[in-house]
This record gives structure tokens, sequence and C-alpha cells, in this order.
């Protein structure tokens, strides 16, 4: 399997594909699912979830799927209330720091590995499984997110650094226990979103961040990718991390980083790309494949999630371009 192969450094021939975000609003059978499905039903039911997760695999031919769920899908199994108004919303707590006094009930993890098992069944390519880095999940359960910064996360982080790292811990435990059970129902490989973990400075991010993506990639018994806004200029410490591979943004070039870098690189099309002309978007592929060219750790990606109102044409002539390269 290519996309194996590439996490292992051994891929030959073209390198695999798969896009972030490449179950969802861009793809009109998402749209029509959602019209009579809440959010709640498409992320918590195992059949729907499972129907989600195969939809870009039927249309496109990616070289992976990914589970249909998302990072906040552990809030409800860490006690706190989700809810789905435009995406997932979470109540967060009067005090923040009270998160011990919430009752865990990690069975409501359950689903999402059920669905994890349903795509199995129907599943020719490698499925991946996922969770947020727990600073982006604590983010989440901390604050709602207003586009003005993360007051509340950074107040607790700066007046008590300790008690904060105790709630990135037991983040990363739940993440871990739900990582474990997508694995034990098939996913063959796990990415970490730690979307938000560049709102770190180096120091912060070398407290808050990395030792948690690294205590859950040393946890999990399958290869690891890991992914924050601004991997690619943190690549050099993100490749700290043992065996992990990582998903580079659009920072710099993919052939940089691999000066640098041996791990496993995925990225780094602009998910904007696939708004312009189909020869633009041909040519850019055909660029980023010729600079990788036979490098076996290689895995072509968008540098950020897929867009909604992406042209379906757009998505077909990266992978057209990718399966005439070689
Ligand atoms: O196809 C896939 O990649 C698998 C499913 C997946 C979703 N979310 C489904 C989803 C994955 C891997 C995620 C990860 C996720 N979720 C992240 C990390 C990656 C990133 O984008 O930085 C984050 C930060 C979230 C949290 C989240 N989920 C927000 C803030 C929102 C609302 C904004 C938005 O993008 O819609 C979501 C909603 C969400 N998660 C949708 C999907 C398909 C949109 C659902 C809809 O409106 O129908």
């Amino acid at each position: 399997m290519r996309f194996l192969d590439a996490l292992g450094k051994k891929n030959q021939g073209r390198p695999p594909v798969w896009f972030m975000r490449q179950a969802g609003r861009y793809l009109p059978e998402y749209r029509l699912l959602r019209e009579k499905h809440s959010l709640r039903d498409l992320f918590f039911t195992p059949s729907l979830a499972a129907e989600v997760t195969m939809m870009p695999i039927r249309r496109f031919g990616f070289d992976a799927a990914i589970l249909f769920s998302d990072i906040t899908a552990i809030a409800p199994a860490m006690g706190y209330s989700l809810d789905f108004c435009e995406g997932p919303l979470i109540q967060p707590l009067a005090k923040a720091t009270h998160w011990e006094a919430l009752r865990e009930d990690l069975s409501l993890l359950d689903p999402i590995a059920e669905a994890a098992a349903l795509v199995k069944q129907q599943l020719e390519v490698p499925l991946i499984g996922f969770c947020g880095g727990p600073f982006t999940i604590a983010t989440y359960l901390i604050e709602q997110h207003d586009g003005v910064g993360l007051p509340q996360t950074y107040s607790w982080m700066q007046n008590d650094p300790i008690g904060f790292a105790k709630f990135l811990d037991r983040i990363c435990d739940v993440c871990i226990h739900s990582l474990n059970l997508q694995i034990q129902a098939g996913a063959d490989a796990v990415q970490i979103f730690d979307s938000w973990a560049n709102a770190l400075d180096e120091a912060q991010f070398a407290t808050f961040s990395l030792p948690f993506l690294r205590k859950i990639a040393r946890s999990v018994k399958c290869p690891t990718i890991l992914f924050m806004r601004g991997s690619a200029l943190r690549a050099e410490q993100l490749a700290e991390i043992e065996n992990a591979a990582i998903s580079l943004d659009m920072g710099r070039k993919v052939s940089e980083v691999r000066q640098f870098v041996s791990a496993p690189l995925q990225g780094n099309l602009d998910p904007d790309l696939l708004f312009q002309p189909l020869e633009d978007i041909k040519r850019a592929v055909r660029s980023l494949l010729q600079e990788m060219h036979s490098d076996p750790g290689f895995i072509v990606n968008l540098g950020h999630g897929i867009k909604p109102g992406t042209p379906l044409e757009a998505v077909s002539a990266v992978l057209e371009t990718i399966h005439k390269s070689y």
C-alpha cells in the first residue's frame, strides 16, 4: 500500500495522495446527506460516519481514507457538553480549572471506533484515525474561538503552568484511549491535529505542545503523522519526535524541509490553488512531484484542510496529474 509504504519511507513510484478534510462540504453527496442529518448525527452514528468517510474514496480514489469525526468529539467523553451550531461548540466551564470535577464517560468514544470498524469492511486503502493535539483541544475546552486570540488559555498557561500541564496530560490520555480504540477497530495510521499550536512561542511550544505529541506518538502502535499550522517552519522541532511523519503547511517548500528533516513528509499544496484554472493546478502539482521525485517518504496533501466550495474538477485534476506522472 503506497500510503503505508511512504510512512515507512519505502515507497517506490508515484507518491500517495489524500487531502485533509477530504470528507466534507465541497462534496455534493455530503451536502445532500447533511440536509437530512444534523452534524451530531453524522459524527456519532457509526453507519453515517462510515458512509461519509467512504465518499471521497469512491469519488476520487484517494490512497487513504480519514475517519469522519472531529477533534472535538472527545469533549463529551471528558464530561463537557458539545453542541453544534455552524460547527462544534463546547460549553466552557465557568472556571476552566474545575475540569477535575467533571464526570468522564469514555464509552462515549465507542461510536467513533464502531464507525472505523464499519469503514474497514468496505475500504481497500488504508484508514487514518485521528485526534486533536492536547493543546488545541484544550483551547476548545477552555474558550470559544472568536478570532481574537486565546486569552483564557494564555492566562491559565501563564498563571498556573503546572495545573495547565496536568489538564493537557489528562486530555492526552483520553486522546491515546480514543486512538487505541480506532486502531483496534482497524485504523492503519493516525494523524494528530495540533492546529493551534502555532499560537505558542518556541519555549511554550516545547513545554505545552511537543511533549504531549511525543507521548501520543510513543503510545500508539502504528505510524503517526503530526500536523499544526506553522508545521513547515517548526519541522525541525517536530522531527525531534522519533518515528513520526510531519504534515507540512505552506510555510516552506517540502523539498526545502527535506534538506533538514529525514522523517516522512506530507503536504503541502495551497488549498487556494484549487480555485485556480486547471492548467495552473496541474503545473503546480507537476512541479511538486518533480521536486520530490523518487523520495520514498513523501505523501501529497494540502497544507491545510480543503475548503468548502472547492471545485470537484480541481480535485480530479490533482489526482489525474499524479496518476499520469510516473
Ligand atoms: O475529512 C476529514 O479530514 C475528516 C474529518 C475531520 C473533521 N474535522 C470533520 C469536520 C477532521 C480531521 C477534522 C479536524 C478538525 N476539527 C480540526 C483540525 C484540523 C484543522 O482544520 O485545523 C479542527 C480545528 C476541528 C474543529 C472544527 N470542526 C471546527 C472549528 C469546525 C467548524 C468550522 C469548519 O471548518 O466547518 C468543525 C466542523 C467540521 N469538522 C466539519 C467537518 C466536515 C464541517 C461540518 C459541516 O458544516 O457540515
